[in-house]
């Protein structure tokens, strides 16, 4: 039983392939294209997880879009029509891109794929649910999602039991906390759908001193756990961007241009909608405890990826245990929506061992073989040596230990957002000028991007204050107070770090990598960021990999068994 799961035209386009309900490939388009956060359809992304699975178009018995194109469309109109005749200019621009386009999406995806099947649809929410649940290494447990929004549902809860779920509460467009968390993204100066994590990585340089405004004028929590925003101050209903003029006004002054500069009030504006989201979250998942009265948590939908928030329901909101879609936003639809057509809607059992998800570690996307790396490498013109396994990992730790950036590149590509060591640049936590050579000459963003550090899974609670496994990066903990001078170029200025822990069946190579290190250095943990620069996507192929070395001041790179130094190398960048 093969079923193709596909999310597409908002943003973070993929495919997802379900054989008989394992998870076989899943993969963003824009790793493909090149293109960061590609919303077209997700061709490539397609033809890669066939390939994988090694099947065609042709052997797939169901395929599945991750919403329902006529529920949006209704939802778009009726909020035309309800806020008219304010908004007439975005309903021109928009309405007849969907009656062209969109509204024949099971025509367009058949044309897309050539198949010849019928198309089925899935709600987004369910998506979002069946993406957190289904693969969570739970029997049964409480589910929640929240996200911008999707057709209607801007958050839900409900339960998932073997191999069914329910989502029975929701809050419906406009009130949305992802938009809320948005609209604060682009009240900042950054980018609405991309950069949510760069006010994430703001908030700690910031005192939370608009927190009371804004939960006394932009948005009113009630008593069931649901929210309603004062959508005077937002302009996304019907106009172009996410705020409206009250909401300057209530801030002073209009949105910071991406030019200008960071200053106080930004960081104080950033860390006042974290503490507030969070806020929100927490009583929610309170909220979703005692009406379920299940004891363990899934979380999905966009806003499941802000791990601040993550850490504090982990720590405070009660349950027994709680796992996180690492692909929460809506790319993970895709997989959602493949496994909720294999268990709800054919009925096939789901097994699970009560101990491991399904998600594979994240190392869903494909791989690439030595010959095919050594043939790009060559066609490069580049210098390297093919060492056996135990010589390439010393090599790397003497180099991680004297300072140099590393491009890691092993396996199978990562999906979700994070590199999971798999597609990563690595360096020494213990260095205090890490974190800014990182981001000034290796990423080229902005200097108070905060790093994350990858540890193995059984030393965790010597450095942070949490022994809750973190395989997908998506838990922030606070670093041990002992621990907290060692390991500066992992350690945020409020004295948290955003965690992945390793262990040796996840990812072997990675694993015996840090292993080493911690051998050779005392510290058991490196500093994992994705292998890209700002504003492109994650490498993919081993061309991207060795064009991104070439480019920035990284000064080692390893694909596979080859490793290349850039003083090594003859020539500089292609
Ligand atoms: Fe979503």
């Amino acid at each position: 039983m093969l079923i193709l799961g596909l999310s597409a035209f908002y943003h973070d386009s993929a495919a997802c392939l379900v054989r008989d309900g394992r998870i076989v490939a899943a993969a963003q388009e824009e790793r493909f294209s090149r293109v960061k956060h590609d919303s077209s359809f997700p061709r490539h992304a397609v033809g890669a997880c066939l390939e994988i699975a090694g099947c065609s178009i042709d052997d797939l018995d169901h395929v599945v879009f991750y919403e329902k194109p006529f529920l949006k469309f209704e939802r778009l109109l009726e909020t035309y029509l309800r806020r008219a005749p304010r908004g007439f200019g975005s309903y021109r621009k928009v309405v007849p891109l969907w009656i062209k386009d969109k509204l024949w999406m099971k025509q367009s995806i058949q044309q897309q794929l050539n198949y010849k099947g019928d198309v089925l649809f899935s709600e987004h929410h369910e998506s979002h649910a069946a993406a957190a649940f289904f693969p969570s290494p739970f029997r049964s447990a409480a589910i929640l999602t929240v996200d911008g929004v999707g057709e209607w549902t801007t958050t839900a809860y409900g339960r998932g039991r073997d191999n069914d779920l329910t989502l029975n509460w929701e809050v419906q467009f406009p009130h949305s906390l992802g938009l809320l968390y948005t609209a604060f993204t682009y009240y900042l100066g950054f980018k609405v759908n991309s950069d949510e994590y760069k006010v994430m990585g703001l908030a700690p340089y910031g005192q939370p001193v608009y927190q009371k405004q804004i939960e006394e004028r932009l948005i009113k929590l009630n008593e069931d756990g649901s929210f309603t925003l004062n959508l005077d101050c937002f302009d996304y209903e019907t106009g172009f961007t996410m705020t409206s003029e009250s909401f300057d006004r209530l801030f002073g002054g209009p949105p910071r241009k991406p030019a200008e500069p960071l200053n106080q009030k930004h960081k104080d504006l950033a860390a006042s909608i974290q503490k507030v989201i969070e806020q929100v979250m927490l009583r929610l998942s309170r909220r979703v405890l005692t009406e379920t009265g299940e004891d363990r948590l899934c979380l999905g939908g966009g806003v499941a990826l802000n791990c601040v928030a993550n850490g504090r329901i982990l720590r405070e909101a009660g349950f027994r245990d709680i796992w996180i879609q690492p692909a929460a936003g809506d790319a993970g639809g895709a997989v959602g929506a493949a496994l909720a057509v294999y268990h709800r809607l054919l009925g096939q059992p789901r097994e699970t061992d009560g101990l491991s998800d399904a998600m594979q570690g994240g190392y869903l996307g494909p791989r690439f073989g030595k010959e095919d790396v050594r043939r790009v490498l060559d066609g490069a013109g580049a210098q390297y040596e093919e060492l056996p396994e135990d010589e390439l990992i010393r090599r790397t730790c003497r180099e991680l230990e004297s300072g140099a950036v590393v491009g890691w590149f092993q396996g199978r590509m990562e999906f979700g957002p994070r590199a999971l060591g798999n597609r990563s640049i690595l360096a020494d936590p213990r260095r205090p000028d890490m974190q800014r050579k990182l981001n000034l000459r290796i990423k080229f963003r902005e200097s108070f991007r905060p790093f994350a550090p990858s540890v193995l899974e059984e030393r965790q609670p010597e450095f942070f204050e949490s022994d809750h496994p973190s395989a997908y990066m998506l838990l922030v903990a606070p670093v041990s107070a002992s621990q907290r001078g060692c390991i500066p170029a992992v350690t945020h200025v409020d004295g948290s770090a955003r965690i992945q822990t390793v262990n040796e069946q996840q990812n072997g190579r990675y694993y015996r990598l840090i292993r080493t290190f911690a051998n050779m250095t005392g510290c058991p943990l490196l500093v994992n960021t994705s292998f890209n620069v700002r504003n492109e996507p994650i490498v993919c192929a081993p061309r991207d990999a060795y064009n991104c070395f070439m480019r920035t001041n990284m000064d080692v790179l390893v694909i596979e068994d080859f490793f290349l130094t850039k003083k090594g190398q003859t020539w500089e960048r292609p």
